[in-house]
């Protein structure tokens, strides 16, 4: 087996660690968490989605992680060799293709979304140097849905800075991308926290966030849990399996698996805590906000606090930031296998951009030219996110589940979590096995239903 990977390698544990957390923390933290926490009645909605990240997120996490560095190749040539050493059904290397064109749709709206943060950011950064000011969130959020021109630019834009450091590789890209961003991103929020808290509201969102409604948890609270639970840890679309080919051999997985699902978690949760006192203190309902929930409520705040414009500057800033180091892992698989089928790294990934930044016009026309277009009572946007985010990322990460819990020989999985204890190792398997399975199965059959 090789020691190495051909598309260049993490330099140390904790490059690895900012890298996989710059993946997990993104969008899915700030921007869909709170919203989704707001469409489906908060505590119901916190409470299930922690014990999906527990039970299912980590386990298939490292599952992912530990497939990666056995193979050290993108995710389709790892999953080849490995059903060729193994001696099993070829079958299995489609979950290596699940996750590239899961990843291809999550990217497309993704950029779109990414862009919203850069046009925002750049509203502020106006606003230093006397541009207007916003006064009337909800129009100036409703008058950008309405306008694709204005959307496409900055989606290109945000696919362009995607583009950009996947071009330049690994170390040269990747890597350093992520090590300032991420500490730069964690300070941010925590100064947002403490705002949120002289707004005197702290106590009533973190009531609003933790306090569980159990009559508000139906099956739809599940669906939505378990596939934010896969957003938010990049899982399922073999994202984590390709960083995971880059991690060096002497790193323990576990330990580094736990460190970035509680930054995950932890960045998730501080979003909450920042967002919905300032939500509540301007009188907003922390119910039903939807996807411009940040969009719309955040400026209120901004607008009247002392510094509010170099905050708001600050917060859209960091929120593409987050984005950006997400953005990235999307692309990265695809890419990754075009250049093992022999394309430049430059030209696989200009590739893949170009299109996945044609598959965002459905997203962007979502809001206007084709507005009138619904189908299962959803419009283009959230159903590519049914699609990719509710059923191909469940549907990737119980096959990743399957494969390493049953599939993969003993031997390399000893191999690859040598160190850990023998109940832990068994605990992971009978989780990955037998509990994930089932869970994910429920899940998704309830999904289609
Ligand atoms: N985890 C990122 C977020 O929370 C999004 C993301 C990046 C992702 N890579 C992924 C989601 C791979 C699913 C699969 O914003």
């Amino acid at each position: 087996m090789e020691k190495t990977s051909l598309h260049g390698m993490w330099s140390s544990r904790m490059a690895f660690i900012l890298a996989a957390t710059g993946s997990a923390v993104g969008l899915g933290n700030i921007w869909r968490f709170p919203y989704l926490a707001s469409d489906n009645g908060g505590g119901a909605f916190v409470l299930v989605y922690l014990a999906c990240i527990f039970f299912v997120g980590l386990p298939v996490l490292i599952a992912e992680i530990l497939i990666g560095r056995h193979g050290r190749r993108s995710p389709i040539t790892t999953l080849a060799s490995i059903t060729r050493e193994t001696g099993v059904s070829k079958g299995w290397t489609g979950i290596g293709w699940i996750g590239i064109v899961a990843g291809v749709l999550i990217l497309s709206f993704y950029s779109v979304v990414g862009g919203w943060t850069l046009r925002y950011g750049w509203l502020y950064l106006a606003q230093l140097f006397g541009g207007a000011h916003i006064t009337d969130p909800g129009a100036v959020f409703t008058s950008m849905l309405a306008n694709p021109a204005e959307l496409l630019f900055w989606h290109a834009l945000f696919m362009g800075a995607t583009v950009g450091v996947v071009a330049l590789g690994v170390e040269k890209g990747l890597e350093r991308a992520v090590r300032f961003l991420m500490p730069a991103l964690f300070l941010t929020l925590l100064l947002l926290v403490l705002y949120g808290a002289t707004t005197g509201h702290l106590g009533q969102a973190a009531a609003w966030l933790f306090r569980p409604d159990w009559s508000k948890v139906d099956a739809g609270v599940f669906v939505a849990a378990m596939g934010q639970a896969f957003f938010t840890l990049s899982l399922g679309m073999c994202a984590m399996m390709t960083y995971g080919a880059y991690l060096p051999g002497n790193v323990s997985i576990p330990r580094t698996v736990a460190i970035v699902a509680v930054c995950d978690t932890t960045v998730a949760l501080m979003a909450g805590l920042a967002i919905f006192p300032i939500v509540i203190a301007f009188g907003i309902s922390p119910e039903g906000g939807g996807p411009g929930l940040i969009f719309t409520s955040l400026p209120l705040a901004f607008e009247v606090m002392t510094g509010g414009i170099v905050y708001g500057l600050a917060f859209f800033a960091l929120l593409f930031v987050a984005a950006w180091t997400s953005s990235i892992s999307l692309l990265e698989p695809a890419t990754a296998y075009l250049v093992e089928r022999g394309r430049s790294r430059k030209g696989a990934a200009i590739l893949m951009a170009l299109l996945c930044w044609a598959l965002g016009l459905l997203t962007v026309f979502s809001f206007n030219l084709l507005s009138h277009v619904r189908l299962l009572d959803r419009d283009l946007m959230g159903l590519i996110e049914l699609v990719a985010n509710d059923i191909m990322l469940p549907v990737g990460g119980l096959l990743i589940a399957l494969f390493a819990g049953w599939v993969l020989k003993d031997n390399i999985l000893r191999e690859q979590l040598a160190g850990i204890p023998a109940w832990g190792f068994a605990l992971w398997r009978w989780l990955l096995r037998v509990l994930c399975p089932l869970l994910v199965a429920a899940v998704l059959i309830n999904a289609l239903l």
